[in-house]
């Protein structure tokens, strides 16, 4: 694992930005995973004003909330579309979004020979996509019940957040070529060091990123607050103490 710390969130965008980018010139039909919510929102955006070519990318979500209706703002559906395809210039055709049962999502991404690249958030509670605490760590997209915590954080995008989400379990995660985890922010400093340094449990669903081969942590030095060089398992490389 791959863990590099970087000033600031500007900064965090830019190298992310940068991965991105970097896979879509090396595969221009690259499938990229993506994760909605604020801390992606400035990777998206500096990817916008640059000038790559993503019109032969596809585009996989990772979650959804339950019933919220068609264009609703807070939806991720509006989310992926306004911040992620339009501006990037990916055909709406291009861009899977979970609804459903969650089965047709993992029909799709069989159906596009799986994820290349997959960006992924984490919260507060250790959540990866909206596979919340005492999630099975090979668990596959399906229904969920969100958290009241997740529900709180989540407050000032959608209100009132629906009570359930379809998510890409944990084992369909697992099951992309490459994971990009990214946070910023001391309010995310316990959920990563949980994550990155703890155990690999259900408790903490983020850390079963862990048991993949190839993962690359972006963090800003506020999120990686609560980790020391110390903590990291032989292997890592922490390439920017
Ligand atoms: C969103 C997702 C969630 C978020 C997480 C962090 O698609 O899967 O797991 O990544 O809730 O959200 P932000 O970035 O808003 O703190």
């Amino acid at each position: 694992m791959d863990v590099v710390v970087l000033d600031d969130a500007e900064a965090v965008a830019a190298y992310v930005a940068a991965l991105v980018l970097d896979a879509v010139v090396r595969e221009p039909e690259l499938v990229l995973g993506v994760a909605t919510g604020a801390t992606p929102l400035p990777v998206y955006r500096a990817l916008a004003r640059g000038s790559g070519d993503f019109s032969r990318v596809r585009v996989v979500a990772l979650d959804e909330y339950v019933g919220l209706p068609a264009g609703h703002r807070g939806s991720y559906t509006e989310y992926v579309s306004q911040e992620i395809a339009y501006p990037l210039g990916i055909h709406p055709g291009n861009v899977v979004m979970p609804w459903g049962s969650g089965a047709e999502l993992e029909r799709r991404i069989t159906e596009l020979d799986g994820v290349d690249l997959q960006l992924l958030g984490i919260g507060r509670n250790g959540h990866l996509a909206f596979n919340e605490p005492g999630s099975p760590l090979d668990s596959r997209a399906r229904v969920v019940e969100l958290t009241e915590s997740t529900r709180a954080a989540n407050a000032a995008y959608v209100d009132p957040v629906p009570t359930h989400a379809v998510t890409q379990g944990l084992g369909t995660i697992l099951d992309a070529r490459e994971l990009v985890l990214l946070a910023t922010g001391t309010v995310k400093a316990r959920a990563v060091s949980a994550a990155l340094t703890g155990a690999v449990t259900p408790d903490c669903p983020a850390s079963v990123v862990q048991r993949h081969p190839r993962v690359t942590v972006v963090l800003d030095a506020a999120a990686a607050s609560m980790m020391a060089p110390w903590q990291t398992s032989s292997g890592w490389s922490a390439r920017a103490w």
